[in-house]
């Protein structure tokens, strides 16, 4: 009898089939955070080691996923170096019918989105069950905001128009991971603190609100990748598929 897929088997389809037809020999990449991203990390490790792939520069979105490349032996830059990327590959907590994301459940929405703005094209690749009809109500969207006056921050956030009804919890713990696990605050690559904004019904206008978020002073980043997808790759019990705008 077969083995149901279990869900990391099918965030290993969609990792290995982004790199499979999205990564060329002699390109510069970017490359995602997550537990999705991390199979896409591997198989382009792979593929460099038994030489289908050759001359690839990488541009890594956290520590985490630097040290996994490194391990890799995979080339990596910085945008100072290669700000021009072929492609960038990356999971995402939500996923709304416009392919509109929320990011960071992993704590690395801001170098995610600075790398992600650079690619020619951005593929998503996740699990079925990121999926939603409306982004908000299925996972916090995370904010990164700077120490200083982070509840003064916080309460500036939670008068957005945009907004309206969330309530801003500010992450504890291990930082990729936003379920309360210590008292202290929890602290990205960047030094920063992350807040995740909780909402019971979806957000209406998800540009909008990560306008608003932008324009808040102590406001670093936010979760809402708005307009960057260009395909994104969906793992379900009944296999793989794409969906585009
Ligand atoms: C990292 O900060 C996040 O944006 C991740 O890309 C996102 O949380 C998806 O992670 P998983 O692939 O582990 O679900």
């Amino acid at each position: 009898m077969k083995r149901a897929l279990s869900q990391d088997d099918l965030k290993r389809m969609v990792g290995y089939k982004a790199v499979d037809d999205y990564v060329k020999s002699g390109t510069v990449i970017g490359l995602g955070t997550g537990s999705t991203a991390a199979h896409a990390v591997d198989r382009v490790g792979e593929k460099l080691k038994s030489g289908e792939l050759k001359d690839i520069i990488a541009i890594p979105t956290s520590i985490r996923t630097k040290e996994q490349a490194e391990k890799l032996g995979i080339p990596l830059s910085t945008l100072d170096l290669h700000s021009d990327l072929d492609v960038a590959i990356d999971g995402a907590d939500e996923v709304d019918p416009q392919l509109n994301l929320v990011k960071g459940g992993g704590g690395a929405l801001f170098r995610e989105k600075i790398v992600e703005l650079c690619a020619k094209k951005f593929i998503v690749i996740v699990d079925e069950s990121k999926i939603c009809d409306g982004l908000g109500p299925g996972f916090p969207i995370p904010v990164e905001i700077v120490p200083f006056c982070h509840e003064h921050t916080m309460r500036e956030i939670s008068k957005l128009p945009a907004l309206q009804g969330c309530v801003p919890v500010l992450r504890l713990g291990n930082i990729a991971n936003n379920t309360p696990d210590g008292d202290k605050p929890a602290i990205t690559d960047n030094g920063n603190y992350i807040v995740d904004l909780k909402f019971k019904t979806p957000i209406k206008d998800p540009v909008a609100a990560g306008q608003q978020l932008k324009a808040t002073v102590g406001v670093v980043d936010h979760g809402l990748f708005a307009g960057m997808t260009t395909v994104c790759i969906v793992a379900g019990k009944e296999g793989v598929y794409i969906k585009e705008k």
